[in-house]
């Protein structure tokens, strides 16, 4: 794997590959990876000749009291872990390097629907700050193909439409959800999980899917069924954010006819926020 910290450096090396003909898969990352991460590299490895992952801790997308600053940083195990999945090239840029005028004069990519509810409504800023540097890395890779993982399904969700919107000649695909033998969604923000709240933590996914079996056995009240999620996540000990029935499209909160619903729900832990989601098709076998 040829790891490359400066734009100039990559854009020569991809170039190369470019000109062969070659299709190139783009898994950008923020580091301290875990086996979902790795799946997102075996699944780019499927469908491209070059694999290329970035890690790049992104500021913009951190709000003033979250946390940047102790965002695990692991490079020397990622680096390990990415050669052992056969990875082509990473790109780990500092912050001067994708931000030389300072994050406060940097132009940015603003997404208006589907950013200021559900993780955006906590979250001020936040997907602004993804958009902003995804459109960085797609310009700087210029992948054929990108993939995420369903985990963040908001952040997909909007990076779809941006790439509709903005004409975005790059292939956006989604990958399946990584989950721990207990079924906790894999997140680098997991290790800020006590060991005391840990075998609680599935009460998320636990919810959701119970949430998922109430709407598939017919009952159609999303917000009394939402509030009893709420209770639920409560009685496990900790805080809901939101736990929300989603049109699975468009994010809008479903209506009762909606048949393509996406359960999504984020809660607080004593020093994480923890996000998860279960999408469910009405009425089809
Ligand atoms: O999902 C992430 O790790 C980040 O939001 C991303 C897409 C790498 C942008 O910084």
């Amino acid at each position: 794997m040829q790891i490359y910290h400066t734009i100039k450096g990559l854009r020569e090396a991809l170039s190369a590959h470019r000109r062969e003909g070659l299709k190139i898969g783009f898994v950008p990352t923020m580091g301290n990876l875990h086996d979902g991460h790795l799946a997102l590299v075996t699944q780019a490895q499927q469908t491209n000749d070059i694999v290329v992952c970035s890690i790049f801790v992104n500021a913009l997308q951190f709000g003033l009291n979250e946390d940047w600053d102790k965002y695990p940083r692991t490079f020397a195990a990622d680096c390990q872990k990415l050669r052992a999945s056969g990875c082509d090239y990473l790109f780990n840029p500092d912050d001067t390097e994708m931000y030389p005028n300072g994050l406060d004069t940097q132009s940015r990519v603003i997404c208006p629907t589907m950013t200021d509810m559900l993780c955006g409504a906590s979250r001020p800023g936040h997907f602004e700050g993804v958009t902003t540097v995804v459109s960085k890395l797609f310009h700087i890779v210029q992948p054929d193909e990108s993939i995420f993982g369903l985990k963040d399904y908001q952040q997909l969700a909007v990076i779809r439409r941006m790439v509709e919107d903005l004409c975005l000649p790059v292939k956006i695909v989604a990958a399946p959800i990584f989950r721990e033998p207990d079924g906790l969604a894999m997140s680098s923000r997991n290790s800020f999980i006590t060991p005391r709240e840990r075998p609680r933590a599935t009460v998320l996914i636990d919810t959701l899917s119970w949430l998922a079996g109430q709407i598939s056995a017919g009952n159609s009240g999303f917000s009394e069924l939402e509030i009893q999620a709420r209770e639920r996540i409560a009685e496990g000990g900790f805080t809901a954010d939101y736990v929300t029935v989603c049109h699975s499209k468009t994010l809008e909160l479903a209506a009762a006819d909606d048949r393509d619903l996406t359960i999504l729900g984020a809660m607080y832990t004593e020093s994480a926020r923890l996000i998860d989601n279960l999408s469910i098709r009405i009425g089809q076998p």
